[in-house]
């Protein structure tokens, strides 16, 4: 079965150098892996450098992208751009960008453009809080409905969306997901994707779990959970760390 699992480094690591240095553990590390794809996200200063590393197994993606294809937008980075680096997926809608003002509609006009120069989106949802009334679930439908509004069954294929609930992801995590609270999730993806498109589509459609994934519960999430990947953010920049969720794959 193919997996996916990105490496989300965030704004890490300082300097040249050091991302060299993580380019190089990372990809020995992948070297022995199989049936897994795995998408390296650095921050866009050290996209070149992943030039000088080549795997078949390894594609480069980007953890943000313009909402606008061109023009006088200062500070902004334009789907072409990532193209001509060799980007081939784009993070968009993740809850540390949506904090800084990413909407659905901007999300969408992302996923629109990128879809446009055959980039792939990686479409982030989850919620901020569980309310035991359940509010949380129309919370993410309404996160999916619009991020994917006018965008045709057809492009289906070149999605991926992964379930990152806010309070299990980064520094400030409260704890992570558990296998069950993922599965559900899933199941009601699924569900929101076959109501839109089709069943079919929303059979074939992947969904990864993110938020404080590490070696210790990388199997839960696939085996139990049915996870099919992972969003892996700070341990995917200790190389320790990232190596075991790998070997924990195979
Ligand atoms: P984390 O981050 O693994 O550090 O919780 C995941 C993410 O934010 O993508």
């Amino acid at each position: 079965m193919n997996r996916v699992v990105v490496a989300n480094w965030k704004m890490n690591p300082p300097s040249q150098k050091e991302a060299e240095v993580l380019f190089k553990a990372s990809h020995s590390l992948i070297k022995n892996i199989k049936n897994t794809k795995i998408i390296i996200c650095p921050p866009f200063p050290f996209l070149f450098i992943a030039k000088k590393f080549k795997n078949k197994n390894v594609f480069l993606g980007s953890q943000n992208v313009s909402s606008e294809a061109e023009g006088s937008y200062t500070g902004e980075v334009s789907p072409k751009m990532l193209k001509n680096m060799g980007v081939s997926y784009v993070i968009v809608g993740h809850g540390e960008r949506r904090l800084l003002g990413d909407t659905n509609e901007i999300v969408n006009k992302k996923i629109l453009n990128l879809l446009k120069f055959k980039l792939f989106p990686i479409l982030c949802v989850g919620e901020n809080k569980r309310e035991s009334d359940g509010r949380y679930l129309s919370f993410v439908e309404e996160q999916i409905k619009n991020s994917l509004f006018g965008i045709p069954g057809t492009q289906l294929k070149n999605i991926i969306i992964a379930y990152e609930p806010i309070w299990a992801i980064g520094k400030n995590a409260t704890r992570e997901a558990t296998k069950d609270e993922f599965m559900e999730m899933k199941i009601f993806i699924k569900k929101i994707i076959a109501d839109i498109y089709s069943p079919k589509i929303a059979h074939s459609i992947i969904i990864l779990y993110g938020g404080s994934v590490n070696p210790q519960n990388t199997k839960s999430f696939i085996e139990d959970g049915g996870a099919e990947g992972l969003l892996v953010g700070r341990d995917s920049i200790n190389p320790k760390k990232f190596g075991a969720i790998l070997s924990a794959l195979n």
